[in-house]
């Protein structure tokens, strides 16, 4: 992880908030190549979900919502986790993650001394287990007591009971409370989905691993309504929908997993769970998780709305309340896991090479065009024309300030999919005419094609789309660089 979080500083994917105070605990701000990257990959997720999808239609509610909202959906009573305070040194732990990490010891048997002992290992001395606090090794720990994750807030002027609201925990709620509304203006029928992009807010006990846990993320929500009966089919489609998905975007297999929750770890609204889960490098952890939330969250809400949420079968002339599956990703994770599984270290010609293979769609910048003598007025002027050009449909980029090769190997890290050269023999000089053709250099292989300049975009918008081995019959490959 810490390779990867060097590199986001480095070439401008992810920085810590407010670094220059010190930065803030568990807040990323996403740089000129985050925003790209995880811009991208929404846009995939609502294109795949939305626009292709007879049966979805999106949403965007708003953050800040009425406060009965979360007594009706459960957050203010179950969204808790249990949590132990060090009465000598104050520090705060989730009581079921204590045993989790490392801890600190004193032992009496070799005089006091301090050891780092192992998660969940005795001391080999002593035989002690941990009891007291692990990151002083000193303080007793308070009884265990539930802390709301909800971050509190006053909507208003006025700080009392009456204005306080939270930020919502969820994206889901927004889609639940709008439900009726969407169904009357779009004319909905069973099943459909309502799909939604957008912030939310946790005040984890423990946040880390960079843009894994962070208190404010950002969610990819789907809530799809269905006939009660065919929940559970439908659950397994969405689960093995979503499965695929991310594979279709680069996670190789075998760093991807299907994990059922047991019973005791369902959320208060789940009948059945299933995360896809990744392997980070601090382990298998959850980039997405489909639930079965039957029909609880619309008969709370109709409950203590008093408004009916239902649905009129037209064939059975029946109010039903619709099952809901949720398939529910995160946003950053799922920006982290494709980063991740993306960073490749290699050696080629005896020399280190970091390459990001990001599948073109998700890829932050897709074309860099590189002019291959900078001092060649002609050359510079056609790279930035055909740049230009490239710019008004892809993410195009112009660089001269180095060596052909030092270009090539900073794009590669990354993860631009396309390197445009334009070079003597496109524009021509006192001894050849001018042929035209500009050379496109492949990421991953490093192959190069030769093409002219009329057929750049339309081969471009093939290369985008993974036809590169067709493409290259048609024109002479290079040597690769
Ligand atoms: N809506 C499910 C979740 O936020 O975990």
């Amino acid at each position: 992880m810490d390779t990867i979080v060097s590199l986001c500083k480095r070439r401008g994917f992810i920085f810590q908030s407010s670094e220059i105070y010190g930065g803030t605990g568990s807040c990323w701000d996403y740089g000129p190549l985050g925003v790209e990257l995880k811009n991208n990959v929404k846009r995939a997720w609502w294109r795949d979900n939305v626009q292709l999808r007879a049966d979805m239609v999106g949403l965007d509610a708003s953050i800040l919502m009425h406060a009965a909202v979360w007594k009706a959906s459960g957050h203010l009573d179950h969204f808790t986790d249990p949590m132990v305070d060090c009465k000598g040194c104050q520090r705060r732990f989730r009581a079921d993650k204590l045993d989790e990490g490392e801890w600190v010891h004193y032992c009496p048997a070799t005089k006091g001394n301090k050891f780092m002992m192992p998660a969940g290992e005795p001391c080999k001395h002593c035989g002690a287990h941990r009891t007291l606090c692990p990151a002083c090794g000193k303080g007793e720990l308070t009884d265990a007591r539930q802390f709301n994750l909800m971050f509190k807030t006053f909507m208003g002027p006025v700080e009392d009971d009456a204005a306080v609201t939270y930020l919502r925990p969820e994206t889901a709620q927004g889609i639940f409370v709008n439900f009726d509304n969407i169904l009357q203006a779009m004319r909905l029928k069973l099943p459909f989905g309502i799909a939604q992009i957008g912030k939310a807010f946790r005040n984890e006990i423990t946040p880390g691993n960079f843009t894994f846990r962070t208190r404010e993320f950002e969610q990819m929500e789907i809530e799809y309504f269905v006939m009660p009966g065919t929940d559970e089919e439908w659950h397994q489609r969405w689960i093995d929908e979503r499965f695929a998905w991310y594979q279709e975007y680069g996670l190789r297999k075998e760093n991807i997993r299907l994990r059922e929750h047991e019973k005791d770890e369902l959320a208060h609204y789940a009948k059945r769970t299933a995360d896809i889960e990744y392997l980070f490098p601090m382990g298998w952890s959850e980039l997405e998780g489909i639930a079965n939330r039957t029909d609880y969250d619309l008969k709370q809400h109709s409950q203590f709305s008093g408004k009916t949420l239902d649905y009129f079968d037209e064939e059975t002339k029946e109010r039903v309340v619709p099952y809901v599956i949720e398939p529910s990703a995160g946003a950053d994770r799922s920006a982290l896991a494709f980063l991740v599984d993306a960073y490749h270290a290699e050696e080629v010609r005896g020399e280190k090479r970091v390459v990001l293979r990001f599948h073109p769609e998700l890829a932050p910048l897709k074309i860099a065009v590189l002019p291959l003598l900078k001092k060649n007025s002609q050359i510079v002027e056609t790279a930035q024309k055909i740049c230009n050009d490239l710019r008004k449909r892809w993410y195009a980029v112009y660089d001269d300030t180095a060596s052909i090769g030092r270009l090539y190997r900073r794009q590669d890290e990354i993860g631009t999919p396309f390197c445009v050269t334009v070079d003597v023999q496109t524009v021509g000089d006192g001894k050849s005419p001018a042929d035209g053709k500009v050379t496109i250099r492949d990421r991953d292989t490093m192959q190069q094609i030769r093409v002219t300049m009329t057929a750049l975009e339309a081969t471009t918008a093939d290369l985008m789309v993974g036809k590169w081995s067709e493409v290259a019959k048609q024109f002479p490959a290079q040597a690769t660089s």
